[in-house]
């Protein structure tokens, strides 16, 4: 598991042994730097960040701080060691030993789950672009760029995978990921919450928070795997995941300190005519975002779901290593799910527990924002409110599943479509909402300073103090 940090590119998978790999992966390099320069961060790129590069894989150590270009950052191949077992874990394989290759039968549903989920890594950078230009502080910015640049990472991570273990076909999805751009009517991304640009600061703190939580879920599916060389890349990618949700999460929460206190400052007065962000608007921002990820986990009763966990591609949310499952093949067990009948009505609707693997992760996705629900509302509590925040009902304003042919409101129940539309307002951001969000985007780049309506964070990077310089620009803003 040595790692080779002064080749091309950085890597422990041993790449200089097999040449024609290297120098495959060494072509591809320029077009991603081709890439990244035309749709990575724009007007940043010349400056000097503070930003954290992978230098091993052992726990703890991994991280190395240093002031860099971005486009000088150091992507590179980092696979997570071998656990110990080497035992597949779930599905019809359980038991047997895990593979080193991929098996012929299965290698078409491995390249689309690799694919698929290679696709979203540059297409949130495509779609984060334009933030910099907002920032609410240095710190923030920073925390942004390095949000993007392991992003970017863990594009290299995948098609790593697509290089190595897929052939001619893997070389050219790989270069296919290069191609397809965010929003992109010809060649859009693939999914499609993926195509729309985050505009605010707001919605960025909500994509970390939502979004790259989905993320983190589905990695923990894949890090089950039987196809071991998927495994171990997803677990290292999870340990760079943590970061982008803690700046989600406490992004949130900062919004929402800084709200509460102009509300205790000043009661009398609208949160607005002092420069912060309302609640109610938060709260539509919530709603929107959360229900855009449910959409993601893919369908709630689910043939490929099935498939893929009989097969042994994807396992359940720490499959082997927590007790919450007493049986790892699924047979024989029944989840059951409220839906509408025909009659328009709920009922209990029972289906083959495999074939609701999609709704399990996301039960334990679920769980997992609710947490974070509960911290910002002791926030709220800390500073003197009764108000809360809540999460919406994971049938409200669905596009995809089993809910996305009715209206829900907030709490879960039917509503008709007329009622949906007095609903609507109310519930999901407004364009007045997006636009008093926009007027408040006002880039505070001075070290140590913060917009008005964001509290600054408990403690800086790495132990850096607040006014510390998380960026340096090469010219002056
Ligand atoms: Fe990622
Ligand atoms: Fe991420």
């Amino acid at each position: 598991m040595n790692v080779s940090l002064s080749e091309k590119i950085p890597n422990n998978v041993n790449l200089s042994s097999d040449r024609k790999l290297q120098k495959a992966l060494e072509a591809w390099l320029p077009n991603y730097i081709d890439w990244w320069r035309a749709m990575g961060p724009e007007g940043f790129q010349e400056d000097q960040i503070y930003l954290r590069t992978a230098i091993s894989v052992e726990k703890g150590g991994w991280a190395h701080f240093d002031y860099v270009k971005m486009p000088d950052y150091r992507w590179g191949i980092f696979l997570a060691p071998p656990s110990g077992d080497n035992k597949i874990g779930f599905g019809d394989h359980l038991g047997k030993d895990v593979w080193a290759t991929v098996p012929g039968e299965y290698r078409k549903e491995l390249r689309r789950i690799i694919v698929t989920q290679a696709d979203t890594e540059p297409a949130s950078v495509e779609q984060q672009r334009l933030l910099g230009q907002t920032a609410p502080s240095l710190y923030d910015l920073r925390n942004l760029f390095q949000v993007n640049v392991e992003e970017g990472r863990h594009l290299w991570a995948m098609v790593y995978l697509l290089h190595s273990y897929f052939g001619r076909d893997g070389r050219e999805e790989a270069e296919d990921l290069l191609i397809r751009r965010s929003g992109h009517t010809d060649s859009p991304r693939i999914l499609e919450a993926f195509n729309k640009p985050i505009l605010d600061w707001l919605a960025f703190f909500c994509f970390t928070m939502f979004m790259d939580r989905d993320g983190k879920y589905q990695l923990y599916a894949l890090a089950e795997s039987a196809f071991d060389p998927l495994a171990r890349s997803t677990q290292f990618m999870i340990t760079e995941e943590a970061h982008h949700m803690f700046v989600g999460d406490t992004g949130l929460q900062r919004v929402i300190r800084r709200t509460a206190e102009l509300m205790k400052e000043s009661p009398a007065e609208n949160v607005r005519s002092r420069g912060g962000i309302p609640l109610d608007i938060i709260q539509k921002y919530i709603n929107e975002w959360f229900t855009a990820t449910l959409d993601l986990f893919g369908g709630d009763d689910s043939s490929n779901a099935a498939t893929y966990f009989a097969q042994g591609l994807k396992g359940r949310y720490k499959e082997s290593s927590s007790k919450r499952y007493l049986n790892h093949t699924a047979m024989d067990e029944i989840y059951s799910m409220d839906i509408p009948n025909s009659k328009g009505q709920m009922s209990s609707h029972e289906i083959p527990m495999r074939r609701a693997m999609n709704t399990v992760l996301q039960d334990a996705y679920i769980e997992d924002c609710e947490k974070s629900l509960t911290r910002w509302n002791k926030t709220l509590g800390d500073c003197g409110l009764s108000d809360q925040l809540t999460l919406p009902s994971r049938r409200f304003n669905r596009l995809q599943g089993v809910y996305s042919n009715h209206r829900f409101d907030m709490h879960g129940d039917l509503v008709s479509e007329e009622q949906w539309k007095k609903i609507r307002p109310d519930a999901l951001p407004t364009t007045e909402d997006y636009e008093y969000v926009q007027s408040v985007m006002i880039p505070v780049l001075g070290p140590g300073k913060f917009a008005n309506w964001i509290a600054p964070p408990k403690r800086g990077i790495n132990s850096q103090a607040l006014d510390f310089e998380y960026v340096r620009f090469e010219r002056k803003n």
